[in-house]
């Protein structure tokens, strides 16, 4: 199958054809994502919940985000791959956020990097796009500054923070963003910026209306267990399966089950014996 492009997911949203996207933060999750097909594989910020353990997203640094993104990249030969700029990267001068963009691409052999809006992000994401470096948005709920917005809940449910949220997705569209992540917005809301908007959306907690869907590998599969949004589906339980063969393995280890006779090697005899007569008997 062919590179997923930046011009490929253009084409997918002018023909109607939806987008898969999903999160990978390491090289075997990242390579069984990328040869089921996905479109866009995404090193989430995420990384800082669900595999790291952080109470939230924003204590990811670049140094974390860079060696997971590094490893994913190892996985990934099909899909467009996408490193999150986590909190402080974008925090700093717009020359700054420009150097970290780079570092994704450069160290890590990221396609493209994704930024969450803030009050003047367009600016920092058209300086990235005219570095040569795809951007993609996400607006709504914004998971870096969730505390100090109120929380991790559903973004515009009122007209006003609606028509707000519509305006910073044209806004990242205008300067240059080749998509839009759509993060727990009314289903009508997502509607109207995949409507207005020629790049894709994709939609996360956002209905069905947007040009694609993405979600957290650890949600789907059922690993990250401390909390489980409404809007995700389970497609596995991988925890309890995993804590199953946990059991079976340390039952194993202290009956002696475990190594049995298919999982140990013996040595020649005659080289057994020659070892044995050089090493004399045992004190
Ligand atoms: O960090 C992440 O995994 C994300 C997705 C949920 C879009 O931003």
């Amino acid at each position: 199958m062919a590179k997923v492009t930046v011009a490929e997911l253009t084409r997918r949203k002018a023909q109607g054809q939806r987008i898969a996207m999903l999160t990978a933060y390491d090289y075997p999750m990242a390579k069984l994502v990328d040869d089921a097909g996905t479109d866009i594989v995404l090193v989430g910020d995420s990384l800082g919940m669900v595999v790291l353990g952080y109470e939230s997203t924003t204590p990811v640094t670049m140094d974390e985000m860079l060696h997971h993104a590094k490893a994913a990249r190892r996985g990934v030969t099909r899909a467009l791959l996408v490193g999150d700029m986590p909190f402080l990267s974008i925090r700093g001068s717009t020359v700054d956020a420009v150097r970290n963009a780079a570092r994704f691409v450069q160290e890590a052999g990221c396609d493209a990097v994704k930024l969450e809006w803030r009050q003047g992000i367009e600016d920092t994401a058209k300086a990235i796009t005219d570095a040569g470096i795809p951007v993609m948005g996400h607006v709504g709920l914004t998971p870096q500054t969730a505390a100090a917005e109120g929380g991790l809940g559903m973004r515009g449910k009122d007209a006003e923070t609606a028509l707000r949220i519509i305006g910073q997705a044209v806004a990242l569209a205008e300067v240059g963003c080749f998509a839009i992540v759509v993060e727990c917005v009314p289903d009508e809301v997502a509607q109207e910026i995949t409507e207005r908007l020629r790049i894709p959306t994709i939609g996360i907690g956002s209905g069905p209306h947007c040009d694609g869907q993405v979600l957290v590998l650890h949600d789907l599969l059922g690993l990250y267990e401390r909390f489980t949004p409404k809007f995700v589906k389970r497609y596995a339980s991988l925890a309890p399966a995993i804590r199953d063969a946990l059991s079976g393995y340390l039952r194993d280890v202290r009956s002696g089950a475990y190594p049995g006779e298919a999982h140990t090697r013996r040595m020649a005899p005659e080289e057994l014996s020659r070892l044995r007569a050089e090493l004399g008997p045992a004190r």
